[in-house]
This record gives C-alpha cells, structure tokens and sequence, in this order.
C-alpha cells in the first residue's frame, strides 16, 4: 500500500525508538521478535533479569514461553533491535532481511542504472479506442453488474495472492486476464467503472487495495497517452504490488497508532518480498517485477527500497504510486476516516510541489478524477442538488451532472433522461461539494498550490 501516505501521516522512519533504560536497552515487544535471529547481547525483563543469553537463538518456544508467563515486553540492546523485524518469519522461507535474493536484486538494479528496461513507448495510442457518451447517463443496469464484477475480482485477486502467499504458482495468464477484462469495460465506459470505483466502500484489505490501484492505474495511463502495452504494464503491476504486505504482520499494517522504526522498515520491506514472489507466477512480463520494485521511489530519491531519483524511476511506476497515494487516501483507515476526493487532490497537490510524487503524474489523475470527481454529490448555483457521472473533455469544472433534487428539496426520478446536464450550457454552475457521510474533509488553500514540472 501507499508507503507516500504512511510517511505522511506516520512519524519519520528514523523517528526516535521507545523508551530508553539507563543502560541503554531499548523496550521491544516479544511478539515482534523474529524467531531464528541471533542475539549478539542479552535478553532482559523490564526488572534487569537475564531471560536469553548472548548468542542465543530466538527460537518460537522461548516466544510462547514468555507470553505464557504474561511478558510481552522485554528489554533489547539497541544494536540487535537493529537487526529484529515485527513478525516470524514467514513459514516459507522468506527472510525478514531486505537483502534477500541479492542477486536478482542485484540484476533489477542493473537494469536500472543501464535503462535495459526503460523502453521506447512506440505502440499505437490508445486513448481514441475510448466510446465518448456526451451528456448521457450510465446503462441500465451497468453499474450493478460492475458493482458485481468488482466483488468477485477482490474475491479472485485475494485467492491469487493468498496462493502466492502460501508458496504456489498461480499462473500470470489469470492475472493478466483481469487486466484485459478491466480494459474492455473502460473502453465501454470508463466513467461507469470510475462511478463504481468511486462508490466501492471498503477498501481497506489488500486485494480491494489492489483493484483500485490497478484500474485507477490504468485509466491515469490512457489519459497520459500511453501505448497498450503500457496500460497493461499498469494494470498487471497494480493487481500484484502490494502482494508482499501478506508478509507484514497485520498488527502492524492496520496498526491505528503511530508505527515504530522498527515497524516502518517492515512496511518498507513489503516491494520486496513481492519481488520473491513473483519469481513464482508464471508467463510474467519481464518489466513486471522492476515496475513493482519500484513503485514507492519519490522523484526527489527520499522514497524506497533504493532512493532512487526522477528518471531513474519507470514511468508506469510513477504513475502507480500517485494512484496507489490516491487511492490509499480516499480509504478508510484504522487511525482515520477516508479524505473527500478533492481534499486527497490537494494533498497531492502540495506533494509534488515537494517532488515527493511525480508532478505529471498528480497532473494526469487531476484531469482523470477532475476538480469536481465522478461521484460527488454538489450543490448547483440554481439551488438544485445534483451528483457528478461524468467527465466533460476539458471542462474540468462543468462535469455532466445528474440532478437529483430541486431546489425546494424534491427528489426527481432517477430514470428521466432530462436531468442528465452539462451545467455549462445552462450557464450553471457548481458551487459546492457537499461532504459525503463518514469521510473527513481538509483544510486547504487551492491558491497556494503550484504543480511544478520535475
Ligand atoms: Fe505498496
């Protein structure tokens, strides 16, 4: 998940551990004892008592020992809290440290730093390929087939990805043919699938996470121009990315508190532990593990896993991580209630300013989710209450609107046609947004803010 938004709202990765002892030991939670480290300095309980010697191995029964004895706290040197990740290692094998599988690491790098896989965009465009609709409203009966859709693809995606977890091999063809499936409805009509999108209400879990990354993703990816391959790129890497957060323990993913160092850097580890993933799934284009790898980089090189800067950043993962950030802000979260759309822009906004995202890239998803998005519900300076379905080529600030309430308060009939309007061409304008049930707005000045180029 959104690693730009963990920053944001979480202290700094280097922000102080807890609570110091005169000597220096540093309080570390038993369950967040990685089991098969070796200790280069003892183990203590809060009182000074030796519980594990020096060199000793931190083994599952000296886990439960503890908890049995209702010790869940201990005291650690500061060096081998270092060395410690929250969570067992995964029962696979994967290591906990961030420098496993060196070597295929080591060949992304490369990869990187020669530009092997940063290939010329020469495929047809696809943008045209789009049906427009003007000033219509959705099929009947479309978006509750869409709704429909979306919930057996979580449910589909989370299978694939719990497979992966558990050491299978779930084949790329299957993921790939959510991407072609997914493809087909936006060019049927993406402003239904943004509707849905913009209506799915729980997000939170990985798979959902997923989803609305990789289709946000994807339609970011057309509005930039890009080649189908491209979107494609896109939408697989968005589907897989997040797969390694399986291997952060839940404690810390939905932790509702501020995250340790020590429980960022395992946050931090999750690109990673997707990469090992991936060496399993079949049929995978070749750019997909470099894409996922580094989707969390920031233009201005503070991002992870190797800080790397601008152009040294693929373009399709520049465009996931701004629709990763988006969509991670406009979800519910266990420490806060989900941004109002415009307030995420905003948000977004003033990070590119600081090159902490990629200025096209919040410039693409501004004319994607418009100044006022798919979904809104305003207020029309006729008085009438209307809701946001479309999209209106440039007019960013006169989307198609659908009325659903006079001005004395009288709701309409959902069905009449007539009520679906450019509100330009009634010289109408949009004079609010009107905050949605449960979601949280912000404070936040439009003029202040530049989108500056890298
Ligand atoms: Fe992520």
């Amino acid at each position: 998940m959104s690693e730009s938004v963990v920053t944001a709202e979480r202290p700094a990765p280097n922000a102080a551990p807890a609570d110091q002892t005169a000597r220096s030991h540093v309080a570390f939670k038993v369950a967040d004892l990685v089991v098969g480290r070796r200790l280069r300095f003892p183990i203590e309980d809060s009182a000074g008592l030796l519980l594990l010697a020096a060199e000793s191995v931190i083994t599952p029964r000296f886990k439960q020992l503890l908890l049995a004895r209702g010790v869940e706290e201990i005291m650690l040197s500061p060096s081998d809290v270092d060395g410690m990740s929250g969570g067992e290692t995964p029962s696979r094998g994967l290591s906990a440290d961030t420098t496993f599988d060196p070597a295929g690491i080591t060949i992304l790098n490369e990869m990187i730093d020669t530009g092997r896989l940063f290939r010329e965009d020469t495929g047809a465009k696809f943008k045209d390929r789009l049906i427009q609709h003007g000033c219509k409203g959705f099929k009947s009966g479309q978006q509750q087939q869409l709704v429909q859709k979306h919930s057996e693809t979580c449910t589909r995606l989370d299978a694939l990805m719990k497979s992966a977890a558990a050491g299978g091999n779930p084949g790329g063809e299957e993921i790939a043919n959510i991407v072609s499936d997914y493809l087909s409805e936006l060019v049927l009509d993406t402003d239904c699938v943004l509707d849905v999108m913009a209506h799915t209400k729980d997000y939170a879990e990985i798979a959902q996470h997923c989803l609305q990354m990789s289709l946000l993703g994807m339609v970011m990816a057309i509005d930039a121009d890009m080649s189908e391959a491209d979107i494609r790129l896109v939408g697989l890497c968005g589907l897989i990315h997040d797969w390694g957060m399986t291997y952060v323990p839940q404690h810390i993913r939905m932790a509702d508190r501020v995250l340790t160092r020590v429980e960022f850097l395992e946050i931090q580890k999750h690109p990673i532990y997707t990469l090992e993933m991936l060496r399993k799934i079949k049929a995978i284009p070749s750019q997909v593990p470099l894409v996922c790898y580094q989707v969390h980089e920031r233009p201005n090189g503070t991002g992870y896993p190797r800080g790397r800067r601008g152009t040294n950043i693929h373009p399709c993962a520049r465009i996931l991580n701004v629709a990763d950030a988006y969509a991670a802000l406009v979800a519910p979260r266990p420490f806060r209630q989900p941004l109002e759309p415009y307030a995420a822009l905003e948000y977004l906004i003033r990070q590119a300013a600081e090159r902490m995202v990629d200025a096209d890239a919040v410039r693409t998803l501004l004319h994607v989710v418009s100044q006022f998005p798919i979904g809104s519900t305003v207020q029309l300076s006729d008085g009438r209450k209307a809701r946001v379905v479309r999209r209106n080529g440039n007019k960013y600030s006169s989307p198609i609107v659908q009325i659903l309430e006079e001005a004395d308060g009288t709701p309409t009939d959902p069905l009449d046609e007539s009520l679906v309007l450019d509100p330009s061409e009634q010289n109408i304008q949009i004079v609010k947004v009107l905050s949605s049930a449960g979601r949280e707005d912000v404070e936040a000045s439009r003029s202040s803010v530049v989108l500056k180029r890298d």
